[in-house]
């Protein structure tokens, strides 16, 4: 900067000498001499402008920083008089802030213009990450915003869905953030509890996080214009949808490759992970602003994470006027529309700019908007249906079971694979009963519970036994028998992460009954999505 300063007051010097030089030499070349004294005389005066315009420059800049808290400024200007550009160094080098606790407020340097109450509390941009390992550096980031509704919360199995079909290594190269969009700590708090219950490897691993926004983020709601005959609810729904929808991708933007925007009351494809990323690579040198995965509002848009700040900044700028799914429209408006053409020819601009996936890989299964009183019952088309239990030809049998099963769900459907069985909460003691016709010789065994869009009814406490027609066996065996087996049943296995797979030994066979017996009472039901006896 001082070096910079003391360039510009010599240019500035250099030019009023040549000037006043220029000046002076034209009336007459003999009266050089006298004017020498005056000529420098002003030259001091010329310096000491320099000096002055330095100063008042400094001070400017001083100002912007000033203006950019709470951001930490590294200013990195090498370039020489140029405003426009300071300015825009300035800002664009300001990223991302350490404050007190360490976690990082991340900052979008026209936000203060856009939101100007986000400047009287340092912390109003700080994310509260409540569950979360700071993983980075992943391909697919996805966000879904939450809000506290007032009916059933669909949460948890969306997660579940999302999760279902992932494998060992996709679960490596995936983040996916719940950003609960509430201030209310108690509330944020039981949500993440929740998700921690129900998915504690995911969250220890870090695949799983939950984020909520700084009490000071959102601004007074009451004094919003009603615009689009829309009430004085709705419009605040609808702008606080588009400062939650900034916020969470702010905080995703430097996450990863990609980011994917999902509502919290989905199901996902099995296999969708796989599905996105090889359109994302068939897609990439394209200049698409983002892919979609899912046709209605913002569930499965996907966009490259170094969009995502112009992204919010669109949002940001017109947040009080409009919905945000009109908003990234018009993004694609402004960018290729020509206002001069007709409305085909704009289509079409814009078509280039979205890419749509098929079959779509998330559908809606939510009944009740998160504007209260509003119902939803939009369903893709293109999701088609998938396949939510595995099929397979078992042996003979007479199946029965403590459990009852809920609508046309029934243990004899799934038995023969052209269903899953379905049933209310199972409690200690209740079984599932396979009686072979005959006893026969049986290799091994698969249960899978849960499907994909109800990955949540698994078995707990659930063990795979065995009644053996092999008397000798029986015998020898005895001293394995557990207290809950009676005398004649023999525990093979048990349910692991919802499923229970294994063989069963030589000395065992043949085997004329397996059951399956629930050890401790359930707090969700039941569902058996692929049964397999293998001979
Ligand atoms: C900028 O802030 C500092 C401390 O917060 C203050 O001393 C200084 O006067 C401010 N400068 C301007 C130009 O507002
Ligand atoms: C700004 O951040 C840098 C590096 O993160 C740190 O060294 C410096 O002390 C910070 N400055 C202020 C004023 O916080
Ligand atoms: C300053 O900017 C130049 C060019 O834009 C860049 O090469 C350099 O790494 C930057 N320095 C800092 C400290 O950010
Ligand atoms: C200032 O910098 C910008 C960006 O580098 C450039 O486009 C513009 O022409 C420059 N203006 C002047 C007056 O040099
Ligand atoms: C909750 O669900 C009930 C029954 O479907 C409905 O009458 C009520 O309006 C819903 N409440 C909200 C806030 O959507
Ligand atoms: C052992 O279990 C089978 C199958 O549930 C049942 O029929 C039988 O009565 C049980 N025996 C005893 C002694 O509990
Ligand atoms: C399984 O059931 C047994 C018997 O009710 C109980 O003692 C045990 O705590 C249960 N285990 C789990 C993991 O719930």
């Amino acid at each position: 900067m001082r070096v910079y300063s003391f360039r510009f007051g010599c240019v500035l010097a250099a030019a009023c000498f040549v000037s006043l030089t220029w000046i002076k030499s034209m009336p007459s070349d003999e009266e050089v001499q006298p004017h020498l004294q005056t000529l420098y005389e002003r030259l001091v005066v010329a310096e000491e402008l320099g000096w002055q315009v330095s100063r008042d420059l400094s001070n400017i800049l001083e100002q912007l920083r000033n203006i950019s808290k709470p951001a930490n400024i590294t200013s990195n200007i090498t370039s020489t008089a140029n405003t426009t550009t300071m300015t825009t160094t300035l800002l664009a080098t300001i990223r991302e802030s350490r404050l007190g606790s360490g976690q990082q407020a991340f900052l979008q340097p026209n936000i203060y213009i856009y939101m100007p109450h986000l400047r009287q509390h340092p912390d109003s941009l700080k994310p509260n990450v409540v569950l979360g390992q700071g993983r980075r550096g992943v391909s697919i980031v996805m966000g879904i915003p939450t809000v506290k509704r007032e009916n059933k919360s669909y949460l948890v199995s969306t997660l579940g869905s999302l999760l279902y079909s992932l494998t060992s290594s996709q679960r490596q190269d995936l983040l996916i953030i719940v950003f609960v969009a509430e201030t209310d700590s108690d509330y944020v708090g039981s949500v993440s509890e929740t998700i921690r219950r129900n998915y504690p490897n995911e969250v220890q691993s870090g695949l799983v996080e939950v984020v909520s926004p700084s009490q000071y983020y959102y601004p007074d709601f009451t004094s919003l214009k009603e615009t689009f005959g829309d009430s004085k609810d709705r419009v605040k729904w609808r702008t606080k949808q588009n400062l939650d929808f900034s916020f969470l991708m702010l905080y995703a933007q430097d996450k990863g490759t990609y980011y994917v925007q999902l509502e919290d009351d989905i199901v996902a494809k099995a296999g969708y992970y796989n599905d996105m990323k090889t359109y994302t690579t068939h897609e990439a040198s394209k200049q698409w602003l983002y892919l979609e995965f899912s046709q209605l509002g913002f569930i499965g848009k996907m966009f490259r994470t170094s969009d995502l700040p112009m992204v919010v900044e669109f949002f940001l700028m017109f947040h009080r006027d409009k919905p945000v799914d009109w908003l990234l429209d018009h993004i694609l408006w402004v960018k290729v529309c020509n206002p001069e053409k007709d409305a085909k020819h704009c289509n079409e601009q814009k078509a280039l700019l979205k890419q749509r996936y098929k079959p779509s890989l998330f559908q809606h299964v939510g009944l009740h908007s998160s504007l209260p009183g509003k119902l939803q019952q939009l369903k893709d088309k293109d999701f088609g249906k998938q396949a939510l239990y595995q099929a397979h030809s078992n042996p003979a049998a007479k199946v029965s079971s403590s459990l009852k099963h809920y609508q046309q769900h029934s243990l004899d459907r799934a038995y023969k694979g052209v269903d899953f069985f379905w049933a209310l909460t199972p409690i200690k003691n209740d079984y599932i009963l396979f009686k072979f016709l005959q006893p026969i010789r049986i290799s091994g065994y698969l249960f899978r519970s849960g499907n994909i869009e109800t990955s949540g009814d698994r078995l707990h406490n659930t063990t795979v036994e065995v009644l053996s027609s092999n008397a000798a066996a029986r015998d020898k065996l005895k001293q394995d028998l557990s207290p809950e087996s009676n005398n004649s049943f023999i525990i093979i296995g048990a349910f692991e992460n919802g499923v229970a797979e294994g063989e069963i030994a030589e000395e065992l066979q043949p085997i004329s009954e397996l059951r399956l017996v629930v050890h401790s009472d359930a707090d969700v039901w039941a569902l058996l999505s692929e049964i397999l006896i293998k001979v």
